[in-house]
């Protein structure tokens, strides 16, 4: 006889969408920090800075819409359940940081390109995006062990899917907009 959860599957929740999402931004993460590494080895020949930057784009991409999930869809529904100990400002906050630091690595890839025997602006380039590899993987950990936690732990069904309403309604205006 199959187990009893067998039986009776969890209903999805919130917090399942975006740790799958969380499970592909670490792959992505996975093949630009490998194609980082390829700097350090090579200087930055055209085709390591082709895939660092459609890599780099794609992780843009993804993380604006899931963002959009936390800072739209999650987090307002959450937030009476935070108190001041868990700094729901200080995620948000982290977001805005990681939009900054996107926008200068693209500025670093620019840079890279305009002298391609510049061995000094690849290693910056490398170091530079592993810097910020690091801090998503740090980010997302963090929502994963702590923040996804309490939202699992506090939120009613009935908030669950006012929560997947919002995730929605972002899912149709991404998708009405490509
Ligand atoms: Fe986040
Ligand atoms: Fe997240």
């Amino acid at each position: 006889m199959p187990p009893a959860a067998a039986q009776h599957p969890r209903p999805l929740r919130p917090t399942d969408v975006l740790k799958h999402e969380h499970r592909r931004l670490e792959e992505r993460l996975g093949t630009l920090s490998a194609a980082l590494e390829l700097l350090g080895e090579r200087g930055a020949e055209n085709s390591v800075l082709d895939r660092i930057e459609e890599t780099a784009s794609h992780i843009d991409r993804e993380m604006a819409v899931h963002h959009r999930k936390e800072e739209e869809g999650l987090f307002p529904v959450l937030t009476p359940y935070l108190d001041r100990h868990l700094n729901l400002d200080g995620r948000i906050a982290d977001h805005e940081d990681l939009r900054i630091m996107s926008g200068k690595f693209q500025t670093a890839i620019d840079e890279c390109r305009a002298d391609d025997a510049d061995l000094f602006a690849a290693q910056m380039l490398r170091g530079y995006g592993l810097y910020i590899v690091h801090l998503v993987l740090e980010h997302l950990l963090k929502e994963d062990q702590i923040l996804f936690l309490v939202a699992e732990h506090c939120l009613s069904a009935e908030e669950e899917a006012e929560v997947f309403r919002r995730f929605q309604s972002i899912d149709t205006s991404v998708s009405a907009t490509v």
